[in-house]
């Protein structure tokens, strides 16, 4: 079965053929970060227009490269939510018109489902239940997955998301969007010890996060500083360091509760190698195991839709929203 993947959630217009058979045919990708650099964030009314532009021209590499034609395609998956609206809109009338041409079902995909079950493409030993860390610029969640549908919410950010963090501070000190990478790349250079950042509710008794505050944090202490190089990469190693704090703290409190070997963690974040290497010390020191996707599926991809939209069609759990989107679609409210 041939399934074409379609997501135009956010900034990242992706489409890919996943091959029930043999896997991954395909798959294209446009990123807007150039569209949406001067503002320093997703502007939603361009981010629309340039999927609406991008979709065709991708899907006639897309095919190109696949050696397939469009009638070849069985299924038509596409990201129906949360997302942008107007993005999502796109996307959704641009899956449904196709799937017309041609003539074959559809499927709706959470698009959180999708970060969760991409690395199921990739490491065979994967398998329910485990926990899913879900850190991007628009989630920050600890999932508990019992099987494909079946997700509790252990806890989420009551405010800003771990990528928010990251992007808003970037910000604040003049660094361009999306600010993650390069907060990665000046921590690098970050000297240990010159300033000290909240690990904000760590202490609460739940799986919650909360990053408004550190980003305030981050901002008074960029103002009182005198707004160096140096003080950049101190800056952001210092945040690493209290994201990363918060991440297996509240990863720790989560295993304490359902002791599962086994942690996927997804979304743009998880692309930070000095994270990955904390949680990967983290897993060990409680027996369990980190998943990672490549880091091309850690941020928004076509792949991961067309491989979500596969699994969920095998495990008969289509949704069909009729052309409604929804911009807020939680995990444990799938059906
Ligand atoms: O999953 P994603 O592409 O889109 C959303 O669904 O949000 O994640 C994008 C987020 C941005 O906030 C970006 O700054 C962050 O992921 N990001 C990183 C890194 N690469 C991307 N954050 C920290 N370190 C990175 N290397
Ligand atoms: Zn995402």
């Amino acid at each position: 079965m041939l399934v074409l993947g379609i997501e135009t959630s956010c900034d990242e217009t992706g489409l890919a053929i996943y091959d029930s058979e043999n896997g991954l045919l395909a798959d294209e990708l446009h990123s807007q970060i150039a569209v949406h650099q001067d503002y320093g964030g997703v502007v939603p009314e361009l981010a629309s227009r340039d999927h609406a532009d991008r979709l065709l021209p991708l899907l006639k590499k897309l095919l190109e490269s696949a050696n397939k034609k469009l009638d070849d395609i069985d299924l038509v998956a596409y990201t129906a939510g949360p997302g942008l609206k107007g993005c999502l809109l796109v996307g959704s009338t641009f899956a449904r018109s196709l799937a017309y041409v041609i003539d074959k079902p559809i499927i709706s995909v959470n698009h959180v489902e999708a970060h969760l079950l991409a690395p199921f493409m990739e490491y065979e030993d994967l398998s329910f239940p485990f926990f899913g860390l879900l850190i991007s610029g628009g989630h920050t969640m600890i999932i508990d997955a019992q099987s494909i549908g079946d997700y509790e919410i252990m806890g989420e950010t009551l405010d800003d998301a771990v990528g928010e963090a990251f992007d808003k501070s970037a910000k604040l000190m003049g660094l361009d969007y999306p600010g993650g990478p390069l907060i990665e790349k000046l921590a690098k250079e970050g000297k240990h010890g010159r300033y000290k950042f909240p690990r904000p509710i760590l202490n609460k008794p739940n799986c919650d996060f909360s990053f408004s505050g550190l980003k305030t944090h981050i901002m008074l202490t960029w103002k009182d500083s005198d707004k160096t190089e140096q003080v950049k990469k101190d800056i952001s190693l210092e945040l690493q360091n209290s994201v990363t704090d918060c991440l297996t703290g509240k990863l720790k409190r989560a295993h304490e509760i359902k002791g599962y070997p086994r942690i996927i963690i997804s979304g743009g974040v998880s692309a930070n190698q000095f994270i990955r290497e904390k949680l990967n010390s983290f897993a060990s020191s409680i027996n369990a195991k980190a998943y990672y996707p490549t880091k091309k599926y850690c941020t928004d991809n076509g792949a991961m839709i067309a491989y979500a939209g596969y699994k969920k069609f095998e495990a008969g759990q289509i949704y069909d929203l009729d052309g409604e989107v929804k911009p807020r679609w939680p995990l444990d409210q799938l059906a």
